[in-house]
């Protein structure tokens, strides 16, 4: 998945953008220094912000954008907010790798993680709050209440190799498309005051975030090598991720995976047999077909804004998670 061709048309916004994300969370602590140096040396793609970005464009907002327009911190206060949760996450999870680098928790210790994740979470709301607008403070409260409903609905479904597709959906709506589908509204909010272009770029935005988490779901059977991330930590995890939902539905395959995955401590054999079986069995390419549904009704709903060549932009964001 590459970002750098798409975000082209907004160019020019970029630099006031990192000079945003520069300002954000610095301290006279030492140890936030260090975590900070680490987490900037290991940045992600930044889809978020560039979608809060291009959404604003599409919606109205000029080019020319002054500095000190608050798309800018908010998108920083996004991507911030993305962090905070990946590390977060990271302790849930049990994950070491990220990046292509070890984890926070991995270097340090969970309790690290928690508490530089509840900094970085309180540098957001700080931001959010300075730019008084209650329609970004309602957006961004209204996500981090989701992703947290998300993350421990989740929690309580480990392991639970019943759960249906409908619970699958509610659960990767609240933990990832709730935020995916803010940065589409608070570009919106920002650039444009037409309330149905407000619930447009939402519902762009919810769809395609069930169609990024799907593909995470998906990219999880692969070789770490390619993801940065641990091969098959949703199946150590006991997650019921859609490839896994979709191979237990068949009582054939049932059979065969749950003595594979149904017990505390996978091990790396019979993790490395479930994955060759869902694979084999087609389970991944009948999920890959999931989210090319989803990624189909995503450029539907694009229809629903502005057309310029920043909503070309963002269709081309929707057509880069088909890539696997
Ligand atoms: C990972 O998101 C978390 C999910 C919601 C699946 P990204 O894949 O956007 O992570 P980075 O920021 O690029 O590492
Ligand atoms: C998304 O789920 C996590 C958040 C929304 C914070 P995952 O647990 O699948 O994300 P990765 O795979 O660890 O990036
Ligand atoms: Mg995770
Ligand atoms: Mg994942």
């Amino acid at each position: 998945m590459n970002l750098s061709d798409i975000q082209l048309p907004i160019a020019p916004l970029l630099q006031h953008f990192h000079d945003a994300q520069n300002r954000m969370a610095t301290s006279n602590i030492a140890i936030i220094q260090q975590l900070n140096a680490h987490i900037q040396a290991n940045k992600g793609k930044q889809l978020r912000p560039l979608l809060t970005l291009i959404s604003a464009c599409c919606c109205g907002l000029p080019l020319n954008a002054q500095p000190t327009h608050p798309i800018f911190s908010t998108a920083a206060a996004i991507e911030m907010l993305h962090t905070s949760t990946l590390i977060h996450d990271d302790v849930i999870d049990n994950s070491n790798l990220r990046r292509n680098s070890p984890t926070v928790n991995s270097l340090w210790n969970n309790k690290t993680a928690v508490l530089i994740g509840d900094f970085y979470l309180a540098q957001v709301m700080k931001t959010i709050n300075t730019i008084d607008n209650h329609l970004l403070t309602n957006a961004i409260n209204n996500t981090v209440i989701q992703m947290c409903e998300g993350e421990l609905l989740q929690q309580q479904c480990s392991g639970l190799y019943n759960t249906d597709i409908n619970l699958y959906l509610t659960i990767i709506n609240k933990k990832t498309a709730t935020l995916i589908s803010t940065c589409c509204l608070s570009g919106a909010i920002l650039a444009n005051d037409n309330p149905s272009i407000h619930t447009a770029a939402a519902q762009f935005g919810t769809e395609l975030g069930i169609a990024f988490q799907i593909r995470d779901d998906i990219i999880d059977f692969l070789p770490s090598n390619t993801t940065g991330k641990p091969q098959g930590n949703d199946i150590r995890e006991h997650k019921c991720t859609l490839p896994i939902i979709l191979a237990l539905k068949n009582p054939k395959t049932n059979d065969k995976l749950l003595p594979l995955i149904n017990k505390n401590n996978i091990s790396h054999s019979d993790l490395q047999a479930a994955i060759t079986l869902i694979t084999d069995a087609g389970y991944i390419d009948l999920a890959k077909n999931e989210l090319y549904k989803h990624l189909q009704h995503a450029h539907t709903l694009l229809h629903n804004l502005p057309d310029n060549i920043y909503r070309h932009a963002m269709s081309d964001i929707v057509d880069s998670l088909k890539e696997i």
